[in-house]
């Protein structure tokens, strides 16, 4: 391992993650354990320079007040203490952060995404040998970036298999099997299973009902596909370090778990293979960014496993569903060529399942409204709305009544998160 790093304690702080990020901001890899982490397991741990006890108000656990194994303050490395006042070290003040990591501990700053994704090609093949991988490749940042980097470390022994299930925004399917298949030369299991997801959603209403359907469906498509396929040991997955830090350490309760895809059948037993598990966001967009992902795979907005699903509101048609992705490619063209592509967090249409009435080519009109959502959000649980300038506005409306069969009206939804959320459904 080429990286240095620092472990961080979590004795009950609230700012586990941002501290993490803080010292890896510095060039110096830094993890988050749980506070009774094991002195032999940190002794383990390759390069460890140093360790922070992250103190805070999270320290009562069953009722009691909870410390470090007193092994830890052993292992031959600084401790330093954040928030902790029993600790048997010294406490650090967050602008001392920088003279602890490298005068105390005497990191080097050599935490960069070269030296992360040469580490992960040597763990890899170490892990993955002469065997086969899995991984469901949706063309989402994390998916994406999971398999480049299997690419690179083990090539065609990776097979990645895209379902599109009808509801991915214009143009994705294609630019999956061209970046994939064409320019990095994957293994690559194109699925068109549209049919299959839009019969089963079928005259389904309900959201959390549409979402199950998609959910499980997928699983099925992907089984399917697993099963056609022999001596397969691993599934990658693309797991990313803060669905770990939030599915929770002792003293933060779950908040959610994840399992990109599992619900598989008990005889589909994979090895799991999560390179990005220690990367936040940003980091695996740069990783990705390393490996020559194109910038509008990187840097795409969020977008919601059930995809269009849920912005085709109430049941799904055939011909709505082609509306919200027209007038949302629209959207999206036209707000990259206003430069707002990295400055609003996310940006979509929806079309409700309701008609208004309209005057089209001089005709009475019955047809649908579209609605316009850009929001931006730090963590996805508020969210504010981006003031657009009126002439983009202005274009983006005329684009979609001329452009988009079916359409005649488009409104911007003015509703920030609370009261409103983000999706519609
Ligand atoms: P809401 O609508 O809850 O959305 O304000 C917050 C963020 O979560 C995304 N979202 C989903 N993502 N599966 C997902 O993978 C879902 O079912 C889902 N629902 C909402 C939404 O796009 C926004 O970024």
């Amino acid at each position: 391992m080429k990286q240095d790093m620092i472990a961080i304690l979590d004795l009950g702080g609230e700012n586990n993650s941002a501290l993490a990020r803080e010292i890896r901001a510095l060039g110096v890899y830094s993890e988050i354990y749980a506070h009774d982490v094991s002195a032999d397991f940190l002794k383990n741990a390759a390069n460890l320079k140093g360790i922070i006890l992250n103190g805070g108000p999270n320290n009562v656990v069953d009722g009691k007040e909870i410390d470090v194994d007193a092994s830890v303050y052993e292992i031959g490395v600084p401790v330093a203490s954040i928030g902790h006042k029993k600790a048997k070290c010294a406490e650090i003040a967050s602008d001392e952060l920088r003279s602890f990591v490298f005068g105390t501990c005497k990191c080097s700053a050599n935490w960069n995404m070269e030296n992360f994704i040469a580490d992960q090609v040597e763990l890899l093949k170490k892990q993955i040998g002469d065997k086969k991988v899995l991984l469901a490749l949706s063309g989402g940042v994390d998916s994406s970036v999971v398999a480049a980097l299997l690419i690179k470390a083990i090539g065609k022994q990776l097979v990645c298999v895209h379902v599109n299930h009808g509801l991915l925004r214009k143009g994705e399917p294609e630019q999956v099997i061209k970046v994939f298949r064409e320019q990095m030369g994957a293994t690559l299991i194109y699925s068109d299973s549209v049919d299959r997801f839009l019969d089963k959603l079928a005259g389904v209403s309900d959201p959390e009902q549409k979402r199950k359907i998609i959910g499980a469906e997928f699983i099925r498509v992907f089984e399917e596909e697993a099963r056609k396929l022999d001596g397969i040991d691993f599934l990658a997955q693309g797991t990313i370090y803060p669905d770990i830090v939030e599915s929770g350490t002792k003293t933060n309760k779950t908040v959610k778990s994840h399992h990109n895809v599992g619900g598989l059948p008990d005889d589909l037993k994979f090895e799991l293979v999560e390179p990005l598990k220690y990367l936040f966001k940003d980091e695996v967009r740069a990783c990705g960014k390393a490996l020559g992902l194109p910038d509008d795979m990187v840097y795409r907005q969020p977008f919601p496993g059930p995809g269009l699903g849920v912005r085709c509101l109430g049941a799904i048609t055939r011909d709505r569903l082609e509306a919200v992705r027209e007038s949302d490619a629209i959207l999206r063209e036209e707000f990259a060529k206003a430069g707002l592509q990295g400055k609003v967090w996310q940006y979509f249409t929806l079309i409700p399942d309701t008609k208004s009435v309209g005057v089209k080519d001089n005709a009475r009109s019955y047809e649908w409204p579209v609605v316009i959502r850009a929001v931006n959000t730090v963590d996805a649980m508020t969210a504010t709305i981006e003031h657009i300038d009126w002439p983009i506005l202005d274009k983006i409306t005329n684009r979609i009544i001329t452009e988009v069969k079916g359409v005649n009206r488009v409104c911007y939804d003015l509703t920030p998160k609370p009261t409103g959320t983000i999706e519609w459904e």
